[in-house]
């Protein structure tokens, strides 16, 4: 009795909770982020009231004015564009909380930057290229508006703009507006894919209008919603239905669609035949989406409407009855199927098999793939080697390094490891790019990196001792800058190196005793021109340390009081003899003394001569090598 309470009691409690849980889920609102690119106050678009952030969190760029009226909500008025100066890839890195969006993007040109011509350049999102705005992309109304979903497992949505040299990319706003996690499943996992939205479509509608002009739910993302009117195939004969009816199974979580698009179809006139024609990219993925209701008073049982429909001639779905499927009229009824595209259109039929053919809605996406990032702890490091080296900003560096592939950074080659799934940087070339900072530790990180080139910059302080640490190291190239502190020892154990060169920079102390062997190994070593070295191949280190030098100073001391003495001594002795006196036996250490005294007044005046005669004859390196 008490048991069965208690059970009773824990199966209600669990009722309670999932009940709590899943009405906080629904009625909280989706994550939503809109921002004003170029803008430095916060606005309400007074046709939603939605509010609308002051540009944030990119790279670079300049802010200048929207010469048309926006597109997405008319309060808008600025832009950010990216000139030169700003680099080849900037990036905006909005944080959001994990999950799936659909990010839309407006853009607009013709301000003073671009002179009025049409810029070109590409757009990534979490390092997956997604856009390329080609020459003409402006003359086509639909080009200017573009979205997408976008898993989000990062915690930030990064959207970059890869410049390709015809004028600086710009942007207008972008929206990141959060949809169910499982919206759209495939039957494949989605996450692996952007879905990058060709076509988004109202069939028979009266005219297009965004999710919050159609009374949809948040949660479905503000999608946009166009007319068919410009895709019939020529040929085709159509109608369109509306009803005023409301449509049951709309509203079906994961998937949440606006009713509107049920209560309008477009169907066929006498001659029954009706396809759609979409240009597409050729050789991709297009994950189709259809939407079906049935809204005509006078089709209400199964077998009276019955077609197949075909993507560019083969069967996408066959003998759909749409009653019979969705279970009743004004239920509706959604079909999904992804088709690989060889050409350049996607043609959607519809044929019929009983009665007349209706649609109400179609989405069409292009799949693709997500490319796989750089491993993160390579990125980290190049971030904080970028401070480091005060990396002037017409350099880049912003995004991920190695992805986009046809974006990767300046100066940075990156290897794919299929077993880990990432990038990994494996050489940096930054020679002549005029830096001015210093060599972080932080290098330590890129542990497959096998060269490295920073020569002929202004790099000060000292090589870092982590260096020594990149154990894949083959070339190492820091001449010609303003290196100081000595070679660490470190440098002498890189079990790979070939090329060491470090010449004409600050360098002092003692070479790593290890780097001796290094050319007779084979390898090129070059020391040349730092005049604080010594050591291997070089002048001896032995005069160079304080100890030895006050060691000199003592020594001519000695040597003088030696002399003195000595002196005094003969003195006295030729003195003894003159008055026949016995031979004294101390000739020994006078003696001693004098040759200690007379080898180190040479050792110093090598010190002298070496310190003011530039090269030192033995710092030409590279002839070390035997072969
Ligand atoms: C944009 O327009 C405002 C006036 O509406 C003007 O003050 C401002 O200078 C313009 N900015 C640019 C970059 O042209
Ligand atoms: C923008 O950056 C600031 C500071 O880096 C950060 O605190 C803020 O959360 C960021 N905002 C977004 C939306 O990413
Ligand atoms: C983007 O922002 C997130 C947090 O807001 C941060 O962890 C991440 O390092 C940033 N990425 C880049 C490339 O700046
Ligand atoms: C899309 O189609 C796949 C394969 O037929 C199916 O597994 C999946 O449930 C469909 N998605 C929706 C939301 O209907
Ligand atoms: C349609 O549904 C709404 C609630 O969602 C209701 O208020 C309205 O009366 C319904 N209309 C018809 C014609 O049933
Ligand atoms: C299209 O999908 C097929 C099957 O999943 C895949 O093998 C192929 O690589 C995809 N093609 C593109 C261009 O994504
Ligand atoms: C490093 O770059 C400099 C200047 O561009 C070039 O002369 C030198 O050969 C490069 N070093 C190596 C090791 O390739
Ligand atoms: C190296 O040069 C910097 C100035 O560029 C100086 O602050 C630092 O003390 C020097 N370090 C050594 C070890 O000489």
């Amino acid at each position: 009795m008490g048991r069965a309470c208690s059970v009773l009691l824990i199966a209600a409690l669990v009722c309670a909770s999932q009940v709590l849980f899943t009405s906080a889920a629904d009625g909280a609102a989706p994550f939503a982020l809109r921002i004003a690119c170029g803008s430095d106050s916060e606005s309400y678009s007074p046709e939603t009231g939605y509010l609308w952030s002051k540009d944030m969190n990119y790279t670079g760029g300049s802010s200048g004015n929207l010469t048309t009226v926006s597109r997405i909500a008319s309060q808008l008025k600025t832009i950010r564009y990216f000139g030169m100066p700003d680099g080849s890839e900037n990036c905006y890195n909005l944080s959001v909380p994990n999950g799936q969006y659909l990010i839309r993007m407006y853009f607009s040109f013709g301000f003073k930057d671009n002179s009025g011509r049409e810029p070109e350049f590409e757009i990534s999102m979490e390092g997956t290229l997604v856009y390329s705005l080609t020459r003409g992309w402006s003359t086509v109304v639909d080009n200017e508006y573009v979205d997408s979903l976008v898993h989000i497992n990062d915690g930030a949505a990064t959207i970059c703009f890869h410049s390709s040299g015809h004028g600086s990319p710009v942007i207008a706003s972008i929206e990141i507006l959060q949809i169910n996690d499982d919206a759209y499943n495939m039957g494949t996992p989605s996450s692996n894919f952007i879905m990058r939205t060709v076509k988004r479509v109202t069939a028979g509608a009266e005219k297009s209008g965004y999710g919050s002009s159609l009374q949809a739910d948040p949660w479905g993302g503000d999608r946009y919603w166009a007319t068919d009117t410009t895709l019939f195939t020529p040929g085709s004969s159509v109608n369109s239905l509306h009803t005023k009816y409301n449509i049951s199974k709309f509203n079906n979580p994961p998937n949440i669609y606006p009713e509107a698009i049920y209560q309008s179809a477009t169907t066929t006139g006498p001659e029954n035949k009706l396809s759609y024609t979409i240009p597409v990219l050729p050789n991709q993925n297009y994950s189709i989406w259809l939407h079906f209701a049935e809204i005509e008073d006078s089709v209400t049982a199964p077998n009276e409407r019955v077609f197949n429909v075909m993507a560019n001639g083969l069967p996408l779905f066959q003998v759909v009855d749409i009653v019979k499927m969705a279970g009743g009229v004004r239920t509706a009824l959604v079909l999904n199927k992804t088709v690989l595209v060889e050409g350049k259109t996607l043609t959607i039929s519809l044929e019929p098999l009983a009665g007349e053919i209706s649609i109400n809605a179609f989405e069409v996406y292009q799949l693709i793939p997500r490319e796989q990032p750089t491993s993160s702890d390579n990125v980290w490091a190049l971030q904080s080697m970028k401070q480091g080296l005060e990396l002037p900003s017409r350099v880049g560096w912003n995004g991920d390094p190695c992805i986009p592939q046809l974006h990767a950074w300046y100066g940075v080659n990156c290897e794919f490891d299929a077993a880990v799934g990432t990038w990994f940087i494996t050489g940096l070339a930054l020679d002549s790019q005029g830096l001015k900072g210093r060599i972080d530790d932080s290098i330590v990180n890129l542990q497959r990196l096998q060269s490295l080139n920073m020569s002929n910059n202004v790099l000060t302080g000292v090589i870092p001792e982590s260096l020594g640490h990149v154990s894949s190291l083959v070339t190492l190239d820091l001449s010609y800058n303003r290196l100081n502190g000595s070679i660490p020892a470190s440098l002498g154990q890189l079990p790979k190196l070939q090329e060491l060169l470090l010449n004409d920079n600050q360098l002092v102390g003692e070479v790593p005793p290890a780097l001796g062997a290094f050319p007779i190994r084979g390898g090129v070593l070059n020391l040349a021109n730092n005049d604080g070295l010594c050591g291997v191949g070089l002048r001896s280190c032995n005069t160079m340390s304080h100890r030895q030098k006050s060691g000199i100073v003592i020594g001519v001391i000695i040597g003088f009081m030696v002399l003195i003495l000595g002196g005094y001594l003969c003195w006295k002795r030729r003195m003894n003899m003159l008055r026949g006196a016995q031979r004294l036996p101390r000739d020994a250490p006078y003696a001693k003394a004098r040759t200690t005294f007379v080898r180190d007044v040479q050792m110093a005046r090598n010190t002298l001569a070496n310190h003011f005669s530039r090269p030192s004859p033995y710092s030409e390196s590279t002839p070390l090598n035997p072969h």
